[in-house]
């Protein structure tokens, strides 16, 4: 069973990418599993390779550095999902009953319809490289950006990164456990109550395709299924966009 004092705490007041600096102390030293926080990231990464996360002080940089051992590897891929989940979770155990949180397909985590924070998910070795940014005080407010964006403060939610990496961190560990014991069977369906737009129509875009479909479910893969005029389709990865496609 693992514990928060299993994990090595690291707090950093500024580094390029958490995600970069777990990677780079694994390959220096086996350090066993260890979280890295810092105040401010100046590259840091996110799923695109040509944009970098907006990484002010008074958010959370956090990366999650785990070993979950040989016989999940197979379940890497639903990680992100057990990450959206405790995200939700954490956002839950601090605000009002009817807060507004949900996950966008396949890890974002939406409060109040806009994007909180962004998961990056890596491997090096036998580790997970857990990356997550949350806005705590501060979100993205360029007008370019694709998709809305908020803060916990937006919500009048009160926190601070160091206090909200405490509660991530115990709840991920405690998923971890409840999970891996469970042979990641019943995430998807922990996860659908708060999936945003399941049953609706969605747009997706694929290997620069597009497609239109009703969001039907999430197969035990983590892909999503969708029937589109011209019969049920599933993906493992995609991006949902809006109805112009953009
Ligand atoms: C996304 O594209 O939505 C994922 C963004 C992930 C950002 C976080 S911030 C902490 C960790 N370190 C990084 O360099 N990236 C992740």
């Amino acid at each position: 069973m693992l514990g928060i004092d299993n994990f090595k705490f690291i707090h950093l007041s500024e580094v390029d990418s958490t995600n970069v600096y777990a990677k780079s102390l694994i390959l220096k030293e086996k350090t066993d599993n260890f979280i890295v926080i810092a105040d401010t990231q100046t590259s840091g990464k996110t799923t695109k390779s040509n944009s970098v996360w907006d990484s002010p002080i008074g958010n959370l940089y956090f990366t999650m550095a785990v070993r979950i051992g040989k016989d999940y590897k197979k379940f890497t891929h639903l990680l992100s999902f057990l990450v959206a989940l405790s995200l939700v979770e954490s956002v839950k155990s601090i605000s009002n009953s009817d807060v507004d949180i949900r996950i966008k397909w396949p890890n974002d985590v939406l409060l109040n319809v806009k994007k909180l924070s962004g998961i990056l998910i890596e491997q090096e070795g036998d580790y997970s490289i857990i990356g997550i940014g949350v806005n705590i005080a501060h979100h993205p407010k360029n007008i370019n950006i694709k998709y809305p964006t908020t803060s916990l403060a937006d919500a009048n939610i009160n926190t601070t990164p160091a206090e909200f990496a405490n509660i991530l961190a115990k709840r991920i560990i405690q998923n971890l456990n409840f999970f891996i014991n469970d042979n990641f069977k019943s995430l998807v369906e922990r996860i659908k109550p708060y999936m945003y737009n399941i049953n609706k129509i969605v747009y997706l875009s694929f290997n620069n395709q597009n497609f239109k479909g009703i969001f039907e479910n999430i197969d035990s893969n983590g892909a999503i299924v969708i029937k589109t005029d011209s019969g049920v389709m599933s993906f493992l990865s995609a991006e949902l966009t809006k109805e112009n496609f953009i």
